[in-house]
């Protein structure tokens, strides 16, 4: 129930339809006997079994009598290939795909061809078809040409070895259980499988914050099981990356010292590299988390991050290795009473002085907001600012600020919107997309990676809905162009049902989550009025006298922080004109985003005719009924759906419907007890 997510085949239920599926499909060829070749051939052979009934004939590339699927690669000496496909080649990049249908002519039957610059493409093209047969799309006139908008499209676990995830919500590890790697790699298997299926091309298997044993999965002792663990996504086409320590040369390698300048530390890490590629050749590089929320860094040999970044690329570089070096960098010992500081200013004070001095493998991982994956943030000014160094943009799939997967948030609308965001960095048209996939700065390499969401759950993210958030997010990275209705309403086809009625509410269901998660949680993109530490339920004073820099200064008279350039902090100059006009003035600034730029009393107008308290009022007692109404919803899909799924999630939204209550009455009775005044439709609030 839920375990097979998206790749769920139920048998074709309409006759004609099925016979029509399984006739155009009665066999399969491919090209050569590559491992993802034959991984194509393997799923999409499993895939016609499930939904026609009929194993596919494997036949060798020169048969000719049967209808078949041709799976395989531009060049690989099969001419009909190159001479059909051969033109629109030029239109896919390395990973991209062009599927055709060929009508039967003399002496031969029909075929879908299903060709590749590379064997990844033919399997993404392979799971294409699958995608459209689960979706029961006719199959006679296919001619679709792929290729993924961004090159780097990734997976960050954050698995600890002993099990845990932090910030999971959906149970332990799939990867490690009390400290080793789990003996079984069935569910490591159905996992790539998934990913793969939605074009995900890289995954870093443990968590940003490397901890004692981790740090030892660069030496020998992991190799043997790494080797094994990079087979597995190696099949998928997926390239294992690790977070490393930055400290390793002393935590393992015995070294006085980590000096990204010092020569010894400088070998260390190359001979490591070497030994690594030497046992999995199709390693991807390291993910770094360095001088972050008390983890190791450059900065305590007086070196910076280009320093520290440019070390690890040398050691990678001669293996074709890449270092994903992270921007989250701020104080997190900061003192409240220190007005001048500004966690938001962090990431660009640290990394724009050092634009352009990143070696070529390096690319530096931008967290979308400032902040930290808050239900509503602007976007983080590097991007825009940065134009002489490689950047993937980070997003956060796991529901850390975002209900944790108890509360229904589906984010494809928040990652369409910061995708969209233009940054003006020159003229108009560079948007977040643009950057992030490399087109603005012409940069070798650009992408997207995410935390994810999964655990050892039955249904893979707790919340069987939040399964649309790693569908989404595979979908959205490969083609940034897909509208969030697309998306939605694919995920819903493969997963639950292709009936109408179900495909509308469970659509209306999803795209109006955030929103609404939103309206009871965050007011006006104020964030961080939740209970330290574990970020679950409405605490607004949580993080208000702390040391991590994320205050919203709410007193009698008003709320937010002044971000702006004349009376603020200045964090509106890192962005450029007109995003710098419009945050650091008051009456263009957007209203999602007023308590982000600006302190304003609680009786300031915004551009919805609203005072802001009232607007606080409104939204959170709107906000819940909302959350009651997607329960409701729910309930009209009862019998369309699994019973034990549909119980799954109307578990969730009961509890949702009741925690929304809680947000509700703490926020309002905290705001109404501070500002004194009342709401104007005269509601309850204590
Ligand atoms: C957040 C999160 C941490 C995580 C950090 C990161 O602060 O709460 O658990 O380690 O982000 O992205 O590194």
């Amino acid at each position: 129930m839920g375990n097979e997510a998206w790749l769920r085949y139920q048998e074709v239920e309409n006759e004609s339809l099925r016979e029509s599926y399984q006739t155009r499909c009665s066999a399969i060829a491919i090209t050569e006997r590559t491992n993802i070749l034959c991984t194509a051939e393997k799923e999409l052979k499993e895939a016609l079994l499930a939904m026609t009934g009929h194993s596919p004939d494997i036949v060798a590339i020169q048969h000719h009598q049967v209808p078949r699927v041709i799976i395989g690669v531009l060049g690989s000496g099969d001419a009909e290939i190159d001479r059909e496909v051969g033109a629109e080649a030029e239109l896919i990049g390395i990973e991209g795909y062009v599927i055709r249908s060929l009508n039967g002519r003399a002496g031969d039957s029909d075929r879908i061809l299903i060709v590749g610059k590379s064997d990844r493409g033919a399997l993404y093209g392979t799971f294409h078809l699958i995608r459209l047969i689960q979706m029961r799309e006719p199959i006679e006139e296919l001619h679709i040409i792929e290729t993924p908008a961004n090159g780097l499209r990734m997976i960050n676990q954050w698995d600890n070895m002993d099990g845990s995830i932090e910030r999971g919500y959906a149970g332990e590890s799939i990867f490690y259980r009390n400290n080793r790697f789990v003996e079984n790699f069935n569910r490591i298997r159905e996992y790539a499988r998934l990913l793969s299926s939605v074009g995900i091309n890289a995954i870093s298997i443990n968590n940003v914050n490397v901890h004692r044993e981790e740090t030892k999965l660069i030496t020998a002792e992991y190799e043997e099981t790494l080797k094994k663990v990079a087979d597995v996504f190696g099949a998928y086409g997926i390239q294992l990356f690790l977070s490393i320590n930055f400290a390793s040369p002393i935590v393992i390698g015995g070294l006085p010292t980590a000096d990204p300048l010092e020569p010894s530390v400088r070998e260390w890490w190359a001979e490591r590299a070497t030994d690594l590629y030497l046992a999995i050749p199709n390693f991807g590089g390291f993910l770094v988390k360095a001088d972050s929320e008390f983890r190791p860094g450059p900065f305590t040999y007086g070196r910076n991050h280009a320093d520290g970044a440019n070390m690890l690329a040398e050691a990678l570089a001669p293996h074709g290795g890449l270092v994903i070096w992270r921007c989250f960098v701020y104080n997190c010992l900061q003192d409240w009473r220190d007005r001048s500081t500004d966690r938001a200013k962090a990431a660009y004070d640290h990394f724009m002085p050092l634009d352009g001095r990143f070696a070529d493998n390096v690319i530096l991982q931008i967290k979308n907001g400032p902040m930290d994956f808050q239900v509503r943030e602007p976007v983080s000014p590097l991007f825009g600012g940065l134009s002489r160094t490689n950047q993937i943009l980070e997003l956060q799939i796991t529901q850390e600020y975002t209900g944790q997967q108890k509360h229904l948030c589906y984010l494809v609308p928040q990652w369409k919107e910061i995708l969209d965001n233009d940054t003006y960095a020159v003229g108009e048209g560079a948007t977040v997309t643009e950057i992030a996939k490399g087109a603005t700065w012409g940069r070798p390499y650009g992408g997207i990676a995410a935390v994810s969401n999964i655990g050892n759950d039955a249904c893979w993210t707790g919340h069987p809905l939040a399964q649309a958030n790693l569908y989404g997010y595979g979908r959205l990275t490969w083609s940034t162009s897909l509208s969030a209705e697309r998306i939605t309403s694919e995920w819903i086809r493969l997963s639950l049902s292709c009936d109408r009625a179900v495909e509308e509410v469970v659509s209306s269901i999803l795209m109006k989550s955030w929103g609404i998660y939103e309206s009871y949680t965050a007011p006006l993109g104020v964030g961080w009025m939740v209970n330290p530490n574990h970020h679950y339920g409405p605490n607004v004073d949580g993080y208000e006298y702390s040391k991590w820099g994320t205050y919203h200064f709410a007193d009698h008279r008003g709320i937010g922080v002044d971000r702006t350039i004349e009376t603020g902090t200045g964090y509106t100059a890192q962005y450029h004109s007109p995003l710098r006009e419009i945050y650091n003035s008051l009456e263009s600034c957007p209203d999602e985003l007023l308590l982000f730029f600006h302190h304003v009393p609680y009786t300031h107008v915004l551009h919805s005719g609203k005072t802001v308290i009232q607007h606080i009022y409104d939204t959170h007692f709107e906000g819940a009924q909302a959350a009651a109404a997607l329960l409701d919803d729910w309930r009209s899909v009862r019998g369309k759906v699994n019973e034990e799924y549909f119980e799954l999630v109307a578990s969730r939204l009961l509890e949702q419907l009741e925690h929304a209550k809680e947000w509700r009455d703490m926020i309002n009775t905290y705001f109404y007890r501070k500002s004194g005044i009342a709401d104007l439709q005269d509601r309850l609030i204590y």
